[in-house]
């Protein structure tokens, strides 16, 4: 553990400047056509950097084992474990590692919880889910329609935000659970969550948030808003393929989760089947000291959150700077909030005249700049707004590695689209 003593020691500790984050990033290097490549599918998983590349390897090479065995390459697989739950309760405020659990993925974790959640469910309660959400957020709440659920939807507004007062008219002494995203991975709308808290909450429903979107753009604050669960992916911050499942305490513990007869009975265990990917979770502790690199403050969690902030900032300018350039070209229709109001994560979803979405991403994924088009698995975001003639939407999003000047020739390369 001494190698990771420093970041609590807070203060002494070197901060990193964000503009020098690029070197740490082998995969930047990469050409494409005779140019370097863009990397604008943040929004699809982000670059990793070498400290996690060699947090993987390094756990392969020395404690590849598999867990709670007498030996010590199985120990140092259980501090491993152990270490990356609290790396990840400082990443999202919570009090402990206790409150997290791990995954395959995001989806995986919410169809194991929709399942245990199908085991208290009686007929009749009511689950809220959104338009504006990820179908991730949706499939696995869909379900419990099978357990007799009676399952609303939520509308979103063609401005690209969650219609609240829609939201209100469905909340009733019946609903049990209420489904939202933090922030849009097609819009980069984010919702007002403090307020959806308290709606759920004057209902007595359980409130279930998808941080995928806005985790790797904010800091979370799990304490304060309260969810009852919330979920993460570390590859969409930096780290390996791994989901991430934030419960309230006590909560967990009462659900009937699948499990096998040895497993705990315990959060954070009781809904973790199987063997993790202990080598992937080294990476996931590993991108949360590398973002707590760059954030100054007392002890892991502030110097997590300043850094959250800085790279929040970061991108917010690059977001802004699309956003205007975009704006300008008459073929190009931008959706969702504008940039600048802290309501927007920094993605950027457009459509181009007479181009489709898929087909402009190709276009542009030849140059180079590597973004997506189409749905996102948003779908229902494009049904509402009525983009399915299109094949959705071109997406752009902005991380902590991009440039001013990656975001110039990208938005060269959109005007030439036409
Ligand atoms: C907002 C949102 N929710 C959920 C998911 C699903 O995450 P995972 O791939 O970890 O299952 C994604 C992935 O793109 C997402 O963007």
């Amino acid at each position: 553990m001494s190698h990771f003593s420093h970041f609590e020691k807070g203060r002494d500790a070197q901060v990193k400047q964000l503009h020098e984050c690029r070197s740490d990033f082998p995969s930047l290097e990469r050409m494409v056509a005779g140019k370097p490549a863009a990397y604008f599918d943040g929004p699809g998983g982000t670059q990793v950097p070498r400290a996690v590349i060699e947090a993987i390897t390094h756990y392969y090479v020395t404690s590849n084992a598999n867990a709670h065995g007498p030996f010590v390459t199985s120990r140092e697989t259980d501090e491993t474990v152990d270490r990356t739950r609290e790396r990840m309760a400082a990443f999202l405020g919570a009090v402990s590692g206790e409150t997290v659990s791990f995954g395959a993925n995001m989806t995986s974790l919410a169809f194991s919880l929709s399942r245990a959640i199908s085991r208290v469910i009686r007929p009749g309660d009511e689950v809220i889910v959104t338009a504006l959400d990820h179908e991730a957020n949706r499939g696995p709440w869909l379900r419990l329609a099978e357990h007799g659920a009676v399952v609303r939807n939520v509308r979103m507004t063609q401005d690209g935000r969650l219609d609240l007062d829609d939201l209100r008219a469905q909340l009733s002494s019946r609903t049990k659970l209420v489904a939202v995203g933090y922030s849009s991975n097609a819009l980069g709308t984010v919702n007002d969550l403090p307020l959806i808290r308290r709606l759920s909450r004057e209902v007595g429903a359980w409130l279930i948030v998808d941080a995928v979107h806005y985790a790797p753009h904010f800091p979370l604050d799990v304490q304060s808003l309260d969810p009852d669960f919330l979920l993460c992916s570390a590859y969409k911050f930096y780290g390996p393929h791994v989901g991430i499942l934030y419960a309230r305490p006590g909560l967990l513990d009462q659900l009937p989760t699948d499990k096998l007869r040895p497993q705990s009975d315990e959060a954070p265990y009781r809904i973790e089947t199987g063997t993790l990917n202990f080598a992937a979770l080294a990476g996931v502790a590993a991108a949360v000291e590398y973002i707590a690199s760059y954030g100054e403050g007392d002890g892991l969690r502030r110097r997590l959150v300043d850094a959250m902030n800085r790279i929040h900032a970061h991108e917010e300018q690059l977001a802004s700077r699309l956003y205007a350039a975009l704006s300008s070209l008459p073929h190009v229709t931008v959706y969702g909030q504008p940039f600048g109001t802290g309501l927007r994560a920094p993605t950027l979803s457009f459509a181009v005249e007479g181009v489709q979405a898929p087909d402009a991403a190709r276009l542009l994924g030849e140059q180079g700049f590597f973004v997506w088009g189409g749905h996102f698995y948003a779908m229902s975001v494009i049904e509402s707004l009525g983009l399915e003639s299109q094949g959705g939407l071109v997406r752009v999003g902005i991380s902590m590695y991009n440039t001013e000047e990656e975001v110039d020739r990208l938005a060269e390369a959109i005007g030439r689209l036409r």
